[in-house]
């Protein structure tokens, strides 16, 4: 018995099928593929060889359409997938489509089909799936609008519940976490979240916090979608505010975050932790001094800090716009001309 069976069969040898039968039992499943064309003719298109499986199979919950709105669809929780509905259907790539047929969601109504439906099936259902979703009548949507509508789906289905419908973070489940979710509305906090820092805390989550990783469960092109919609809920910046102001606001609160504890308040270096130091923490109102050191020195000092002294690296905490907002920050509010 050799591989040469299923070949034969997969040439239609209907007479052959017995001793096929007897191939699988000795060959296992990797002959399952060549079963179903020994009863079909092979005169059938792609597409006809496909819609007959599907019909077949699995539009009791997917329905004839594709819209999954059957009796027993409407049924399940989750419901099957909308395969007339591009924008479901956007992110769903043909890899993924197949290793769904073939092992099934588990927790899910869509079973495994890879006992019952050969490779090549499966790679005929896929083309139909996809001819079900085809663009028909309506204006295709820019590949902008899309990711946008995809990002608000997985928003409102993964993430509202905590950061809010309109991402205020004011749901029920945001007034009892500690810290809350971030409030994606407010300007001044979002100026700090850049794209890498927002693609990290959604694809990993923010260990201690209740914000978990969805690396799991969405893939990247999924994350970029969600971020833009994200992006799509910062409020803009208060009438008035100019952007060299938002930075001071935002330069403000990493100060009084990180560094308060030593430069004070009055960004004299004069507080309790700040006087003991040795060397003490610069002096930031002496302007004559701080005129001397450029912005490019000041940056350095603070992302590799000062060997030898307690003015630690932020590099790893700060990044490039944040150096930038706190040093506007420390420049416009001590320096006193003299
Ligand atoms: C008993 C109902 C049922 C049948 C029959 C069924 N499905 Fe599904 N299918 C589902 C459900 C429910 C989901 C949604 C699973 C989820 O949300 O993860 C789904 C999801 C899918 C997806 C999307 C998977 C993803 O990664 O998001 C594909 C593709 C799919 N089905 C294809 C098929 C094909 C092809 C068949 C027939 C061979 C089939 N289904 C038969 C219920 C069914
Ligand atoms: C169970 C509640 C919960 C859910 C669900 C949730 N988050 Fe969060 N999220 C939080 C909390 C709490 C924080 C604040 C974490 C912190 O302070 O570091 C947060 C913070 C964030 C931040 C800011 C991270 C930073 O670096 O400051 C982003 C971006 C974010 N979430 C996006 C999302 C997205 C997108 C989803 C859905 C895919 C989501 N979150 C789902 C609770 C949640
Ligand atoms: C634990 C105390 C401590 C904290 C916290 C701290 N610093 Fe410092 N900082 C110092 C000390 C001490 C020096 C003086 C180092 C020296 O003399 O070389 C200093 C120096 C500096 C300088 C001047 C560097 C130069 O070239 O003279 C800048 C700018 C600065 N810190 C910014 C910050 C910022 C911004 C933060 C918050 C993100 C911060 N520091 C947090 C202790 C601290």
């Amino acid at each position: 018995m050799t591989h040469e069976v299923g070949v034969e069969n997969m040439s239609n040898h209907a007479s052959s099928a017995g001793r096929f039968w007897l191939g699988i039992l000795v060959l296992g499943v990797s002959l399952v593929w060549a079963t179903p064309l020994v009863a079909q003719p092979s005169s059938l298109s792609v597409h006809e060889r496909g819609k007959v499986l599907y019909e077949r199979h699995c539009a009791v919950c997917h329905g004839p359409d594709g819209r999954a709105d059957t009796p027993v669809g409407r049924l399940l929780k989750p419901g099957p997938r909308n395969f007339a509905d591009p924008i479901e259907m956007a992110r769903l790539t043909v890899d993924r489509i197949y290793r769904s047929i073939k092992e099934g969601k588990p927790g899910t109504a869509m079973a495994a089909w890879k006992e019952v439906l050969a490779e090549t099936e499966i790679g005929d259902v896929i083309d139909y799936i996809h001819s079900l979703s085809a663009p028909g009548k309506k204006a295709p949507l820019s590949s902008e609008r899309l990711s946008l509508e995809v990002g608000r789906r997985i928003f409102q289905k993964e993430c509202a519940y905590c950061h809010g419908v309109d991402g205020r973070a004011d749901s029920e489940i945001a007034k009892i976490l500690n810290p809350p979710p971030r409030d994606f509305s407010d300007p001044v906090a979002m100026a700090r979240v850049d794209d890498g820092r927002m693609y990290l805390a959604i694809y990993r989550g923010r260990p201690g916090t209740a914000m978990g990783g969805r690396g799991e469960l969405l893939a990247p092109a999924e994350i970029i979608d969600v971020m833009r919609y994200v992006r799509s809920l910062v409020r803009p910046l208060p009438a008035g505010m100019t952007a060299a102001q938002l930075d001071v606001r935002v330069g403000d609160q990493i100060y009084h975050q990180h560094c308060i504890a030593c430069h004070g308040d009055a960004g004299d270096g004069r507080t309790s932790l700040g006087q003991h130091l040795v060397p003490p923490p610069r002096d930031f109102t002496k302007s004559g001094e701080m005129a001397s050191i450029n912005d490019n020195e000041l940056t350095q000092a603070i992302m590799h800090g000062r060997a030898g002294t307690a003015m630690a690296p932020w590099g790893g905490v700060l990044n490039k716009d944040d150096v930038r907002r706190v040093i506007r920050f420390i420049r416009q509010s001590f320096s006193r001309a003299r």
